[in-house]
């Protein structure tokens, strides 16, 4: 049975992946600081796990919970030292753009640093397989969509995009010169509800990203949306994104771990855009919402934020011809899900 071990797990985000693959029989190791979510997650996991195909036995044999931080190599030192650890899918730590603009230097440490630190540790120990969270916020904004791999990155325009653009060169290098193998899954716009309505995004401060904040003032929680910008060059002038579903993302996810296992060459680099090659607008957002929860929704526009770009989704002919998956899951699906998520929550 091989071992993986995923790193900046953020809790909840990432329960439905980390069942899916106890359900394939690997061995998951889990590593967090907790920072944004809290040990009860760990437990919500081994009841969800258990109560499908695999018994409460089996599950506590095969998932083990660290907690411990990326920028402390001692703490990974000892996740090391007592696993033969096989392949580390590397999530993503905080994913705040607005947030990372406001603190930089703790998006190079945890993100930067801290991957310096596991790659380290890591070659030591000999384990040199990794799939890396990386964002479409690598690709420079100068370009013009669908962003396929081979689109122009960089001049990011955040921290957090740097950080991104960053991991994937010191990756890049480490495949060259220390034999690493590499994934970089280019994620999208996310939308993280599980269609069992169990899993969902429900920050409890203002949320950062589009759908969390629309399901907040759909829910009665916030009075209204702001539309930042009307006056882009797109279908209404609101800005354009490619929203993929948590379920398609950890079939992604899957897909990736067997593509590094069954490639047997040894020298494995590959940047993948994961996405769905359709773009829709904040406008059609809130009108798809509003189908769906029968109510309009208050919303208003108000000045773009600085870093945004107009419009940004992709070509995923990649991800489809070499991991074997295509997004099953509309955009309409995931607001769906969210708000199912979300009453469910309230119930
Ligand atoms: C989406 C659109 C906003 C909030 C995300 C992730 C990041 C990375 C890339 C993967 C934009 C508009 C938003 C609101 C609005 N992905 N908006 N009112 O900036 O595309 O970044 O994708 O790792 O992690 O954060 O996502 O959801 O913030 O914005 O009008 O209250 O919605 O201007 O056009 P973004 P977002």
């Amino acid at each position: 049975m091989k071992t993986l071990l995923l790193t900046w797990w953020t809790g909840y985000i990432w329960s439905h992946n980390a069942v899916l693959l106890l359900e394939q029989w690997y061995q998951v190791i889990l590593f967090d600081n907790l920072s944004n979510s809290d040990k009860s997650t760990v437990e919500n996991i081994k009841e969800i796990a258990a109560s499908s195909l695999l018994g409460k036995e089996r599950v506590e044999r095969s998932l083990k919970f660290y907690e411990g931080d990326l920028r402390n190599t001692s703490d990974l030192e000892k996740v090391f030292s007592e696993n033969t650890i096989d392949t580390v899918i590397h999530f993503a730590w905080a994913k705040a753009v607005g947030e990372s603009c406001e603190k930089p230097f703790e998006y190079y440490e945890n993100n930067v640093v801290g991957t310096l630190n596991l790659t380290k540790v890591m070659e030591k120990h000999n384990c040199k397989n990794i799939i890396f969270s990386s964002s479409a916020t690598v690709y420079d904004p100068s370009q013009t969509p669908p962003f396929s791999e081979e689109t122009k990155t960089g001049n990011t325009t955040n921290p957090y995009g740097t950080t991104k653009f960053l991991i994937e060169n010191i990756l890049r290098d480490l495949a060259t010169h220390a034999d690493f193998r590499v994934i970089n899954l280019r994620y999208f716009n996310p939308v993280w509800a599980h269609e069992s309505g169990l899993i969902g995004e429900d920050p409890n401060d203002i949320p950062n990203n589009l759908l969390p904040f629309i399901m907040k003032v759909a829910a009665g929680e916030l009075t209204e949306l702001s539309v930042f910008g009307n006056d882009y060059d797109t279908v209404d002038g609101t800005g354009v994104r490619d929203y993929i579903h948590v379920v398609d993302l950890a079939q992604w996810h899957l897909s990736a771990l067997k593509h590094l296992e069954s490639n047997t060459t040894h020298l494995l680099y590959e940047n993948i855009n994961l996405g769905t090659w359709a773009g829709t607008s904040v406008m059609e957002m809130i009108t798809f919402t509003e189908e769906i929860i029968g109510a309009s929704l208050p919303h208003k526009i108000v000045a773009r934020r600085p870093w945004d770009i107009a419009s940004a989704y992709c070509s995923p002919d990649k991800a489809e011809k070499l991991l074997w998956w295509k997004a099953e899951k509309s955009v309409k699906q995931a607001i769906d899900d969210s708000w199912n998520f979300i009453q469910q929550k309230k119930s």
